[in-house]
């Protein structure tokens, strides 16, 4: 038996793309979120960063209406990090924290406000490590009240939020985290919020504790989840950065092209798994110009893609090409075809490609009616024997290049 979703984690799937956010103190240095770490900062250099820590340049309408141009669904965002310092008021709980520098906005609030307005959900991304304070090493379990209570003042203040997105259990694999306590607190206080906690690098779609609402691919590729005699239905997501850091990075300049995203995208919903794209903020809050093309140019394929992206769920049709697939929604079909040539005049355009047109389909039921591609609603030929569908997929016509293109395919 497979157990079905339950409300909260159906929607996140169908949520399908989200945007991760990573910002904090460390933005400052521009070297990664782990500067501090890796680079043994001096308390007094990072020190600095806090002092000078304004986010003038955050907008939080403007992210959220650039993630929802990009075609994304949801925000997860870094409330606080590794280093300790949180993005909200922590109500006295530790003076490491938004309020007590020159920044003095509670910016947890206005990004949730912001996604709100624009129906889009607000996830909050939570440390469990946390490399600065004492009682992390020196008395355990009085850290993980502190960290109940911190989480504890993000699921009372700020409305109803999408969930919460936990990191850093695997820094003490053996500890006891807790966890009872820390999630039975959450569904108390936010029965409708996700619980997803970071397995990490290693433990890629590890499933743990039963409140876990979904597995984590950090930097990977979903595989298809066996839910066969699982006690609940557990989601998938990926998550992955734009370039080889997750905080702001200015000399890494190893940026992942659109085509390598939209493929990692069209992989994600292929096994029915959310995709989770990084961007880092720069010091003060604001977007980076590359950041922001890059999203431009994902956004006008999800643009083409949205009738099925989102909604369409996997299915057990075989495509002829490993890459493509098809998902099912309501009763139609959505065949993902990859690698298709650009068109054009012989030996006039450089980019002309010829490959085999001819596609198939296995595993069909019912009769097909008509197929056409999403992108200019051109009507593709076919012929259907029995369970076995062939279609002739030809490219892109000279002008246009969606790297993964969509074809619908109605049923009769
Ligand atoms: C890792 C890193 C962290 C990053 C996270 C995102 O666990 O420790 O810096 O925030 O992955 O998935």
């Amino acid at each position: 038996m497979i157990p079905k979703p339950e409300k909260r984690i159906a929607e996140f799937e169908n949520r399908g793309f989200g945007m991760f956010i990573h910002w904090g103190l460390y933005s400052s240095l521009a070297q990664g979120e782990w500067t501090l770490n890796i680079h043994k900062i001096p308390e007094a250099q990072y020190r600095k960063c806090f002092e000078q820590f304004s986010a003038k340049d955050f907008d939080a309408k403007q992210i959220v209406k650039l993630a929802k141009q990009a075609g994304m669904k949801y925000i997860t965002l870094t409330t606080r990090h590794h280093d300790g310092f949180s993005l909200y008021d922590t109500r006295g709980l530790s003076e490491y924290d938004v309020m007590h520098c020159p920044c003095q906005r509670d910016l947890v609030k206005e990004f949730v406000e912001a996604c709100r307005e624009e129906d889009i959900l607000p996830m909050l991304y939570h440390t469990t490590l946390d490399w600065v304070h004492p009682d992390f090493d020196a008395n355990f379990d009085r850290y993980l009240e502190y960290l109940r209570q911190s989480v504890e003042i993000l699921c009372t203040h700020y409305g109803k939020i999408g969930g919460l997105w936990f990191d850093g259990n695997w820094s003490k694999r053996d500890a006891d985290w807790k966890l009872d306590e820390l999630y039975g607190m959450i569904h108390r206080l936010q029965p409708d919020a996700m619980i997803i906690n970071n397995t990490g690098l290693s433990e890629q779609g590890k499933t743990g504790h039963p409140e876990i609402d979904s597995v984590t691919f950090e930097q990977g590729q979903a595989t298809v989840m066996n839910r066969e005699g699982m006690s609940k239905y557990v989601t998938a997501e990926m998550c992955q950065t734009m370039n080889r850091h997750w905080g702001i990075a200015e000399r890494d300049i190893d940026y992942k092209s659109p085509r390598q995203m939209i493929e990692r995208l069209c992989h994600a919903r292929k096994v029915g798994a959310n995709y989770l794209l990084n961007i880092g903020l720069t010091a003060q809050g604001g977007v980076m110009k590359m950041t922001e093309a890059l999203l431009e140019m994902i956004g006008i394929w999800c643009d083409m893609a949205k009738e099925s992206l989102y909604e369409g769920k996997p299915c057990e049709l075989v495509c002829s090409n490993e890459k493509d697939f098809v998902l099912k929604k309501g009763k139609d079909y959505f065949v993902y075809v990859h690698d298709l040539p650009m068109l054009g005049p012989k030996d006039v355009v450089a980019a002309y490609e010829s490959t085999d047109e001819n596609h198939t389909i296995s595993g069909f039921q019912g009769k097909v009616k008509s197929i056409h591609w999403l992108d200019n609603e051109e009507e593709l030929l076919f012929h259907q024997d029995q369970d076995v569908l062939s279609y002739r997929a030809v490219g892109f016509l000279y002008g246009s290049q969606y790297i993964v293109r969509i074809a619908k395919i109605e049923m009769q």
